[in-house]
């Protein structure tokens, strides 16, 4: 286990007060997370020092960052259990997701085929195939959700058909934050002759991750949820089916040769998956991110997490104004409500107080059909979270006044 309070100096925010002059005591991490020094410098430096663009030129700047890119494929290859060549850089979670279904699945799909998504999904995993299902005829079909809300794998194995094309599941869901068993789903997947794609927004930061072990096909995700910088990701996919993708952007970077006749030809994925100049600042962070969660061990954040959420489902459980959704939750998620109070409104009281937590349907908004209304507070930990901080956040909702407070101070 890594030790909470030198891990907590390596984050400048974490030296910073709230807007109330408070200390600053961050829950919003399923949102987004702060950034190490060491991320914040490998940007800096881009910047500063190693400015220039990669596969174009042929000097020493070039050559570096070439041999950055290069090697930020590798450490996220090895992060998470894939070829380097699996690997394709996205703006995030999203860009990847939204490849996923229509540079790949739209490709593939048929007036018909089914694709099997989750009523608890983010907008990023439930939109694209929406919009691909009414461009292509498919037809989308949802996997019902336990009695606790969450996906099991009876369920999905009950869901599937001759007919499902696309499984397209969260490893780890952003609200409630349950997990999934990815490779007895997988197995499953691939016996109906389906492809998985896996949002892994909210898992590959904090849950271990084994793409090829798993057996997955895709899988997207964010560097900013991991302590790296915004505006980089993955969509990583086994090199078979990245090579059947039909790009979704054109342009310098991802063609071999073009002609006047209209012909050209593309290079091998990843390279033309990945039109354009990328964002190398956030691709050298997001290698230095991965350097540095993977330097603290992913299984011992993952531990963190959970003694962090079961400690607050604890100090809570017993408080008859809280309500709580996902107490069993092994997640860096604490979702509650207190009673006969608008999550708005507690999320601004919580605030008053310096703590930041995110409020509302949190992007996943067809969850309303499970916990019955749509508002919730989510306070989401991530690996320096300390204990004092879901001390403040209990002491805040146990004894923190009420919402008048913050008008009338
Ligand atoms: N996906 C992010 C969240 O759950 C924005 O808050």
């Amino acid at each position: 286990m890594y030790d909470i309070n030198e891990v907590r100096k390596q984050f400048p925010m974490l030296n910073g007060k709230s807007m109330q002059n408070k200390p600053l005591i961050f829950l919003d991490n399923a949102s987004t997370t702060f950034k190490p020094q060491c991320v914040i410098d490998a940007v800096e430096k881009y910047y500063t020092n190693n400015n220039s663009n990669s596969h174009r030129g042929d000097y020493d700047l070039a050559y570096n960052m070439d041999q950055t890119v290069i090697n930020a494929r590798k450490v996220i290859a090895e992060f998470v259990n894939c070829s380097p060549d699996e690997v394709v850089f996205t703006s995030g979670a999203t860009m990847a997701l939204n490849m996923a279904a229509f540079s790949f699945a739209k490709v593939v799909l048929k007036e018909g085929d089914e694709i099997l998504i989750e009523e608890d999904g983010h907008a990023s995993n439930v939109l694209p195939w929406y919009a691909v299902a009414k461009e292509t005829g498919a037809i989308i079909k949802f996997v019902p959700l336990d009695e606790k809300g969450k996906i099991c794998t009876e369920n999905v194995r009950k869901s599937l058909t001759n007919k499902t094309k696309i499984v397209a599941l969260a490893a780890a869901t952003n609200v409630l934050g349950y997990s999934i068993d990815v490779p007895a789903i997988a197995k499953l997947v691939h016996e109906v002759g389906a492809y998985f794609v896996v949002d892994g927004a909210q898992s590959v930061p904090h849950l271990k991750t084994d793409f090829k072990g798993w057996d997955i096909d895709f899988l997207g995700f964010s560097a900013h949820k991991m302590c790296g910088p915004t505006g980089i990701g993955c969509l990583i996919g086994k090199y078979e089916l990245l090579k059947m993708m039909k790009p979704l952007l054109y342009g310098g970077g991802m063609n071999e040769m073009f002609y006047k006749d209209g012909s050209f030809t593309l290079l091998n994925p990843p390279s033309c998956l990945e039109a354009g100049t990328q964002n190398l600042a956030a691709v050298a962070g997001f290698m230095e991110a991965v350097k540095f969660i993977s330097a603290l061990g992913i299984d011992n954040i993952h531990k963190h997490d959970v003694e962090l959420h079961n400690y607050a489902i604890s100090k809570l459980k017993d408080n008859e104004k809280v309500i709580l959704y996902n107490p069993d939750a092994d997640s860096c998620n604490i979702v509650f409500n207190i009673k006969d109070v608008f999550a708005q409104d507690e999320a601004t009281l919580l605030n008053y107080h310096g703590i930041a937590v995110r409020s509302g349907n949190h992007c996943a908004k067809m969850l309303v059909n499970y916990i019955g209304l749509p508002y919730t507070c989510r306070a989401s930990t991530y690996l320096y979270t300390s204990k004092e901080d879901i001390d403040a956040l209990i002491e805040a909702i146990n004894n923190g006044g009420d919402i008048l407070d913050v008008y009338f101070n």
